[in-house]
């Protein structure tokens, strides 16, 4: 049977992605970021997952504001990159893992979650910056030795928003339907984006140390102390875009073994945003 290893949540700021690019690990601005992610690869290296669902949201890539499903899912071989503007350059495909995607899908059918099912899927940062800082060699990597990657993507961009409560579900599905997928795989969730952050308005920069700490806390042990926040509650706490929080909380409601913390960091700023680091590790 397939089972979920541990989640992880990580920030997944275009900057980012350049910052890899050039290479860019050491600089004084960066490393306080990167040296969060030593401990997490390390983990990454002993535990060997063969699959990562990476639930995140696209920015205006791969769905815009004409068409913008709740809840998506790619059910892809690969999944392409493009460029969105942000100076980054485009990435080889992420190897997919399309007979979980479908068993995914019609386990969260079933649960009335009505996903969009996506057979062809682009890849934006949320997706791309995360998978390149948790496996740093991919690119150099012949294609049959990669993870595999399933997008889940959350609307977190045009209103109505998903609320946390019903993120927290959709990742609980997610953990039955991978609990009953025959295969023998190892799966790790990864939750990306937040914590707070506001890119634009009156409160652009905004961050709100005192509410990320206390989400760094509750989300390990106490989640469901999170689940009755509301979408305006997240935007006034965290910022217009810390409401990428509801990905974090459906990365955890995938995680319903004995879940521990093995590792966090939390470093501000990255560009206009804190960054929260998680990697829990959830045994049967
Ligand atoms: C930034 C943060 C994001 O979540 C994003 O999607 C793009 C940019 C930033 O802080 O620069
Ligand atoms: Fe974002």
């Amino acid at each position: 049977m397939a089972r979920i290893v541990g989640g992880i949540t990580t920030s997944h700021i275009p900057a980012i992605g350049n910052a890899i690019a050039k290479n860019l690990r050491d600089d004084p601005y960066w490393k306080p970021f990167f040296d969060g992610y030593p401990p997490v690869l390390e983990w990454l290296d002993r535990t060997q997952p063969d699959v990562a669902i990476v639930i995140y949201n696209d920015h205006g890539l791969n769905f815009f504001l004409d068409k913008m499903p709740t809840f998506s899912i790619g059910a892809a071989q690969e999944y392409r990159n493009a460029d969105e503007g942000w100076g980054l350059t485009p990435l080889p495909p992420f190897r997919g893992a399309p007979e979980l995607s479908w068993h995914l899908i019609e386990g969260l059918v079933a649960e009335e979650f009505d996903v969009t099912s996506c057979q062809e899927m682009l890849v934006d940062h949320g997706f791309a910056v995360p998978v390149s800082l948790l496996w740093p060699d991919r690119t150099t990597t012949a294609p049959e030795g990669q993870i595999r990657t399933i997008p889940v993507c959350v609307n977190t961009v045009q209103h109505p928003l998903p609320s946390p409560k019903r993120c927290y579900k959709l990742g609980q599905a997610i953990g039955r339907a991978v609990a009953s997928f025959p295969e023998d795989l190892k799966v790790v969730v990864i939750g990306t984006g937040g914590l707070s952050h506001q890119l634009d308005g009156e409160r652009a920069g905004f961050i709100n140390k005192p509410f990320d700490l206390m989400c760094l806390e509750k989300i390990v042990d106490d989640p469901e102390s999170l689940i009755d926040l509301s979408i305006h509650d997240l935007v006034r706490e965290a910022g217009a875009q810390g409401a990428e929080f509801i990905l974090w909380m459906a990365m955890r409601g995938a995680l319903q073994g004995q879940v521990t913390k093995l590792h966090g960091n939390y470093h501000i700023p990255i560009s206009n945003t804190a960054a929260g680091l998680l990697l829990l590790e959830n045994a049967a």
